[in-house]
């Protein structure tokens, strides 16, 4: 798993998707840049996702509010007080710790060992074998599995009643039974808050201290009322945005799976009091089928149901994606109740209330929030899509099966030789069709090495020009994840190419 992970952060990195930030000076931990292929990539789930969020729902807008906003918001909508992570030190080795990754830590090694018996099992049992009914019926094995819920319920419990002394215990404990760290020497917990400080003005005195926004939900919030009225929307109705967040994590890790500055997407559901639990099934729903639309396979995701809530909310869920190392957490969706237009109303001093006509009352609405992070769905994306796949002739070839809709460029028009005219035709074939699509010419190297250099980059199809062109105006149309070649009439290649990236 490690080495499929490895694997996928050099590939990212060969084919120009993700670099390190400021590479010549050797990074930044936990901050990276988008490259050509990466920044096109990254575009194109971003416009899935407003195009799914907001121009199919006809009671969704989108805005982009700006990333500073005014110090009070933060403290309105509590992240002063409760944006905290529980650190640990240890005193050996000088690390620092987020403790409840590193009780998950613990968890992930005892998942593992499920997973492997689970696999020997599996070999043995052949055709016959249940998983459930395995899991069910072998005792060392649901002993596992009790383990894992109850050191994470311990966990949840502890963080949930601020019982730092008792996260501590849970990781001594854990640090004998299962080493992750391989010390015992901790320090207490200690709660650290996530957000970035800066300033805005000049002059020292008169300088304002500030945030860089760790949610983009907050811009949403404060404008809650301003969009509602200008935009005459009726309840329920839903606001989108997507844009920059910062946090200041302690323990970045995972490529890009947890950045100090990353992009969210997200939407909040603005609805009448007492029906958030209809929406936020609703919204499970409908963001779980979004992610299937993609169609990376419906066994790589799973609802996380949340005991432990966020400060804001009064129900919580994770869509799980199956990265590399494990299940983890791709996009939330909150039942944040009235808390954030509540506390805005108090703090601000400005009514946020909804008048609806139909009940011929006022109210503060409930809000049912979608988040997810841009960059995790990227990372889910591009490793699932990343394939060593071995082919007849006993060679092998690797292939970023990136869905048609997301890939950076949806062909590649290669000349079979660099005379006879074949250049000037496969120019003009890219002349046409760059107006809809990202298009590139390749004329470098043998075409086998073209089509291979695509298959890597991601590219779904191949459009080679040889001198059966000339002839007769067709040209070879080759099918990336099935390395079939079509003979197709040179106008006919757009529609085909539209059909298959369409949305
Ligand atoms: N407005 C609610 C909110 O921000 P969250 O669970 O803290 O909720 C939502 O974040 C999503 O943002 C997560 O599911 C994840 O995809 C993404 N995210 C959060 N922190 C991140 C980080 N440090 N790096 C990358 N993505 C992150």
């Amino acid at each position: 798993q490690e080495d499929i992970f490895k694997k996928v952060i050099s590939h990212a990195k060969e084919y120009g998707y993700v670099f390190q930030s400021s590479e010549i000076y050797d990074g930044l931990s936990a901050v990276y840049d988008y490259a050509q292929n990466g920044a096109e990539l990254k575009k194109n789930i971003r416009e899935y996702w407003w195009r799914a969020m907001v121009q199919l729902h006809e009671n969704i807008v989108g805005i982009d509010a700006a990333i500073f906003m005014h110090p009070t918001t933060w403290k309105a909508s509590g992240h002063v007080d409760a944006f905290n992570d529980p650190l640990i030190d240890n005193k050996d080795s000088k690390k620092r710790y987020r403790a409840d990754v590193l009780v998950e830590d613990h968890t992930a090694k005892i998942e593992a060992k499920i997973e492997k018996e689970v696999k020997k099992a599996a070999k043995r049992f052949g055709d016959a074998f249940d998983k459930t009914q395995f899991l069910a019926t072998n005792p060392r094995v649901s002993g596992y599995q009790n383990q894992i819920d109850t050191i994470l319920k311990r966990l949840a419990k502890s963080l949930e009643n601020e019982d730092l002394a008792d996260v501590k215990a849970l990781i001594e404990e854990l640090e004998i039974a299962c080493p992750v760290s391989g010390s015992r020497n901790w320090t207490d917990v200690k709660q650290f808050n996530l957000m970035f400080g800066t300033k805005l003005g000049a002059s020292a005195d008169t300088a304002m201290d500030l945030y860089l926004r760790p949610e983009t939900a907050q811009g949403i919030f404060v404008n809650f009322l301003n969009v509602q009225k200008t935009g005459r929307m009726k309840i329920p109705f839903g606001i989108a945005q997507t844009g920059k967040a910062f946090r200041n994590e302690i323990v970045a890790r995972q490529f890009i799976f947890r950045m100090r500055e990353f992009e969210q997407m997200e939407m909040q559901f603005f609805i009448k009091p007492g029906t958030q639990k209809v929406w936020y099934d609703y919204w499970k729903e409908a963001r779980l089928k979004w992610h299937l639309s993609l169609g990376l396979g419906e066994e790589n995701y799973r609802f996380h149901d949340h005991e432990k809530l966020a400060h804001y909310a009064d129900a919580a869920a994770d869509i799980e994606f199956r990265f590399p190392f494990g299940f983890k957490e791709l996009e939330g969706i909150h039942s944040r109740t009235d808390f954030d237009l509540g506390a805005h109303e108090k703090y601000s001093g400005k009514k946020l209330q909804y008048f609806d006509h139909e009940e011929n009352e006022s109210y503060v609405p409930y809000v049912v929030e979608t988040s997810i992070g841009l960059d995790r769905m990227f990372l889910a994306v591009f490793s699932h899509a990343l394939e060593e796949e071995e082919l007849e002739n006993d060679t092998n070839r690797t292939v970023l099966k990136l869905p048609a809709v997301l890939a950076p460029t949806k062909a590649a028009v290669l000349p079979l030789v660099k005379k006879d005219g074949l250049p000037e035709i496969a120019h003009q074939i890219v002349d046409e069709l760059k107006w809809d699509f990202n298009v590139i010419y390749d004329e470098k190297d043998a075409v086998g090495r073209r089509y291979r250099r695509q298959d890597a980059a991601g590219t779904p199809f191949c459009i080679t020009v040889d001198h059966q062109t000339l002839e007769d105006q067709t040209v070879t149309l080759r099918h990336r994840d099935s390395m079939e070649q079509q003979r197709v009439a040179i106008p006919e290649v757009g529609t085909i190419i539209a059909e298959a990236v369409d949305m």
